[in-house]
């Protein structure tokens, strides 16, 4: 509330309100959504001041401001998540460290998103998947698909990814506990009985229990290139790079892992999914696309694994992905600090001041892309390709030396997912009309999509 400009600099700080004391406009954020920002970009412009989650920040849109912010991280900028998130992530997550020390960690942690890591989890992904849709068919209710594919995310961040045996019971606490962490990442940071803070302290301790006991029970499998899971692969990586990791490490690690691919896969999933509803032309060109390259054969996926280097290989599959995730971005933007006073867009952005640079607003006003609202995946084709008409203006995952580590995950599992469905699945819309769509804390359906789920058999 207290930041100011910087006297030194002679140019005009950025337009904006500032709302009231100490909560700011954190109430007409909550309510308004994507719209807060979109009207305030309207009547202020590109870069924009406001106050939010406790602290002032200005919020920058479009692809030259953005590239501005992001290739300056560690000069111009550095990360600064809002208190309450930084927090809970803690102090040993990727997230919160700057510098040296999270090149460091960023080298210990690519391992395991390589490419022979993404091949081993690659028959356990699709597995889940397969398990997931033949439940849903099997239901004779509509599914809730956003709700569902929390489950399907966190059931593949858990069991998949971290490789912990847990009951089913155990499963389901685990879940909920972390639904509340989720919940309460990004509140005011007052810790007082019954805050989303203490709440979010409190979930984030039990996860932290919880965790610690999988950790231990799980059986450990370091040998070679045969992973068990990416667990295995971190703790190995993190000795090849001579700094093995504490527990506490590998807890915060481990909270770190889940959060950054539950809500985000879970939004994007349920995009997909409503995005197929909606748009009948584009599956059935998908569908051609796998019966061409004899994955899909007399209306079934056919016997034998998928392979990497096949999934990757679908052109237009890769172009519905793409689109799905410059549409429904789930990330609407990251959080920075200024380091040092300096110029955007003709204005002043003082240092000590928090910026967050917008991902989905920039996608939302690029002039890149021909009529922006539309969802046409052949806009990513090789003949059209808009997205390379300019550095960031498409940037889902980010970009510069915070860019998302997982990119190669999601997408693989985004694709894995858009194949099984177009295989092996029949499905309806349940309600009338399409729900609206709503973008705290991520992009997702007001209704979370109700729809009926038939198998091909
Ligand atoms: C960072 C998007 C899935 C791990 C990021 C960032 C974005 C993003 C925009 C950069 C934030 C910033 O600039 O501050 C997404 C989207 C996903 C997704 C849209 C799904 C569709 C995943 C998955 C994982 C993951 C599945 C891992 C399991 C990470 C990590 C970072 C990150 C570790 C922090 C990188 C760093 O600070 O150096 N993600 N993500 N993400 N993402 Fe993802």
């Amino acid at each position: 509330w207290t930041a100011t400009r910087d006297k030194n600099c002679k140019l005009p700080m950025p337009k904006g309100s500032m709302g009231f004391p100490i909560i700011g406009e954190t109430c007409h954020w909550l309510v308004q959504g994507a719209g807060f920002h979109a009207s305030r970009r309207q009547k202020y412009g590109n870069v924009f001041k406001t106050h939010l989650l406790g602290r002032p920040l200005i919020r920058v849109t479009g692809a030259d401001n953005v590239r501005k912010v992001l290739m300056g991280e560690h000069s111009l900028v550095s990360v600064d998540w809002p208190q309450s998130t930084s927090t809970l992530l803690g102090p040993n997550s990727l997230a919160n460290s700057i510098g040296d020390i999270h090149r460091k960690r960023r080298k210990v942690f690519a391992k395991v998103f390589s490419h022979e890591a993404l091949e081993s989890y690659l028959p356990k992904i699709q597995q889940v998947i397969q398990e997931t849709l033949r439940v849903w068919s099997s239901n004779p209710e509509p599914i809730n698909v956003y709700r569902e594919s929390q489950r399907l995310s966190f059931h593949m961040a858990v069991r998949v990814l971290l490789g912990f045996r847990i009951s089913d019971e155990e499963m389901c606490h685990f879940f909920n506990t972390f639904q509340e962490f989720v919940d309460n990442l990004f509140s005011l940071p007052i810790d007082l009985p019954f805050s989303g803070y203490r709440k979010g302290i409190r979930a984030r301790d039990s996860l932290q229990k919880m965790i610690e006991k999988a950790i231990r029970e799980k059986p450990l499998c370091t040998q070679g290139k045969d992973y068990a899971d990416a667990l295995d692969v971190l703790m190995e990586s993190a000795k090849e790079n001579g700094a093995e990791l504490t527990m506490q490490e590998l807890k915060e690690s481990t909270v770190e892992l889940i959060f950054a691919s539950f809500a985000t896969t879970a939004s994007a999933s349920t995009s997909l999914i409503m995005q197929l509803l909606r748009h009948p032309a584009v599956l059935e060109k998908l569908r051609e696309e796998l019966r061409n390259r004899g994955i899909l054969h007399n209306g079934c996926l056919c016997e034998g694994e998928l392979r990497l280097d096949t999934i990757c290989s679908l052109k237009y599959l890769d172009c519905v992905i793409k689109e799905v995730l410059r549409l429904f971005t789930p990330v609407s933007g990251g959080y920075r600090v200024a380091m040092q006073t300096f110029e955007l867009d003709g204005v002043q952005i003082p240092k000590g001041w928090s910026v967050m640079y917008s991902i989905r607003d920039t996608h939302d006003t690029s002039a890149v892309f021909k009529e922006v609202n539309a969802f046409d995946p052949d806009r990513f084709s090789e003949e059209r390709s808009e997205d390379k008409e300019g550095r960031f203006h498409y940037l889902p995952f980010g970009g510069g030396v915070r860019s998302c580590l997982g990119k190669q995950l999601a997408t693989l599992f985004l694709r894995i997912l858009a194949i099984e469905l177009a295989s092996t699945s029949r499905f309806e819309l349940a309600t009338r009309t399409f729900p609206r769509m709503v973008s705290v804390p991520v992009v997702h359906p007001t209704d979370g999509l109700k729809v009926k789920f038939f198998g091909l058999d």
